[in-house]
């Protein structure tokens, strides 16, 4: 084409004159989807490769658009491309710069595809990848949790429930507990890459082609399971990016509740953990203040990330079959989303890698028995008293307790057989924290020979992942 002749963009081909650059502004979309380039290429030159094979394009043609499609690659990357607004996307951009680079070969790319199908394909690719960014991080996390869990097999401190001291637990058990959420979400990533990992491409704008293309093969090149099996769905289709964005957002949330408890944890009313300098932020104004940032950024990005499933499922919602521009809109949830969760993940874990437990302090919050209460009822059920019963007696000893002042483990023998005749002197052993643990040993239970057993099956299992 000659220097002088402004080309046109290739979706106002059929059109009179230019776009009108109030138009141009709101269609725009390369700021968001540049960051599909990788993924782009990657399909066309599966794509082209596929074309070419079946005869449909010249293999020496082919041959070049595919090593041209590797400079664009590496342009891209090194950010020497440049951005047109009136080119709208990515997909654009590359074939405008392909274009640039062999000349009119490029337009042999295109056969047999839309941008429609593009796209869907682009996302995919995108998914499957952001899938396994998301499962390495939250598998780091998970092993920073083990590791500390190891460490702190023997120490004891309160479980909670309504935030209020309930029951001993060891500390080790308590991490597991944050461990087996972050295994669903692992879980619900791998339901997710698995469904993602087929490919749309072939489908084109919305009712396929009539050119010979061989789907499977493009399919097989790009390391997908197989091809989508109704076009007007294929290039309709977001599950895959909601389904992505709401595994984000649960991990998001999970990450939410452990960084709530590093800034409970990290209180002086608490006192059992302190972070490491490296993962705590000073206040500009009070020199005393160490601020437990890391996790109330893991609070905070959380609503990000329900704010992006939401905004993706708004976006999607009531639009009639198939493609409806109002779909470009999903770039930015799907394409930030993912990596806040790989962000987050990873501070987190790099604070309670670093963080001081304070084994003390939360053997203190265990108080003098009051944790130990329903083991006192429990002495009396194995001694054939009603459950109903046994709480009443042991209800009304705590409150005679906390009436005289003193704690439940200072209470005497006598005294516990005035609450109930079943009460004998060996109720006094119930007030022992580790042996109370030690008699919770059925499976999932904190007691010491089962959380070992956890700890050991989370050690191998997550041995066995190289990452
Ligand atoms: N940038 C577009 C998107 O992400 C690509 C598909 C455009 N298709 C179209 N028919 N205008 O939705």
């Amino acid at each position: 084409m000659s220097p002088k002749t402004k080309s046109k963009p290739v979706s106002r081909a059929a059109l009179a004159g230019e776009a009108d650059p109030r138009l141009v502004a709101l269609s725009v979309s390369i700021q968001d989807d540049g960051a599909l380039y990788a993924e782009d290429i990657r399909g066309s030159q599966a794509h082209v490769t596929m074309l070419a094979e079946q005869g449909i394009v010249p293999k020496a043609a082919a041959r070049r658009i595919v090593a041209a499609l590797d400079q664009v690659r590496a342009e891209f990357a090194a950010g020497k491309i440049r951005l047109d607004p009136a080119l709208e996307d990515v997909h654009t951009h590359v074939e405008r710069r392909l274009g640039e680079l062999v000349g009119a070969d490029a337009g042999y790319l295109h056969a047999g595809r839309s941008r429609n199908d593009q796209v869907a394909l682009d996302e995919r690719l995108f998914i499957v990848a952001a899938c396994d960014r998301c499962d390495a991080a939250l598998g780091r996390l998970q092993r920073a949790l083990v590791a500390r869990g190891r460490e702190h097999e023997r120490t004891i401190l309160p479980g909670y429930t309504h935030l209020q001291r309930a029951q001993p637990v060891s500390l080790a058990h308590h991490l597991l507990a944050h461990v087996e959420a972050f295994a669903r979400d692992r879980d619900r990533l791998a339901d997710v890459r698995r469904r993602a990992a087929v490919s749309p491409l072939g489908s084109g704008a919305l009712a396929g082609t009539t050119l010979p293309i061989d789907r499977e093969a493009t399919a097989r090149a790009l390391g997908l399971a197989g091809v989508t099996q109704n076009s007007l769905d294929a290039v309709s289709d977001r599950d895959s990016a909601i389904e992505l964005l709401f595994a984000c957002a649960l991990a998001a949330v999970h990450l939410s509740r452990v960084g709530e408890e590093i800034v409970l944890w990290t209180t002086k009313e608490f006192g059992f953990m302190s972070l490491a300098d490296a993962f705590a932020t000073g206040s500009s104004l009070m020199p005393q203040k160490k601020n437990p940032d890391v996790g109330e950024l893991a609070r905070g990005r959380a609503g990000r990330a329900i704010g992006d499933l939401v905004a993706l499922l708004a976006i999607v919602k009531s639009l009639p079959l198939s493609y409806n521009r109002d779909m470009q809109e999903d770039k930015r949830p799907l394409i930030g989303g993912p990596d806040a969760l790989v962000l987050t993940a990873d501070a987190v874990a790099g604070a309670i890698e670093t963080a001081t437990f304070h084994a003390d302090r939360m053997e203190e919050a265990l108080g003098s028995g009051e944790a130990l209460a329903t083991d006192a009822a429990e002495y009396l059920v194995e001694r054939g008293v009603p459950f109903r019963e046994a709480h009443e007696a042991v209800g009304k000893a705590a409150a005679f307790s906390s009436a005289a002042g003193r704690p439940l483990a200072k209470l005497t023998a006598e005294e516990w057989s005035r609450f109930h005749p079943a009460f004998q002197k060996d109720v006094l052993r119930c007030f022992d924290a580790r042996k109370s643990l030690a008699r919770r040993e059925l499976p999932g239970a904190p007691g010491p020979k089962q959380v070992a057993r956890q700890l050991a099956r989370w050690e191998k299992a997550l041995a066995k992942e190289s990452r």
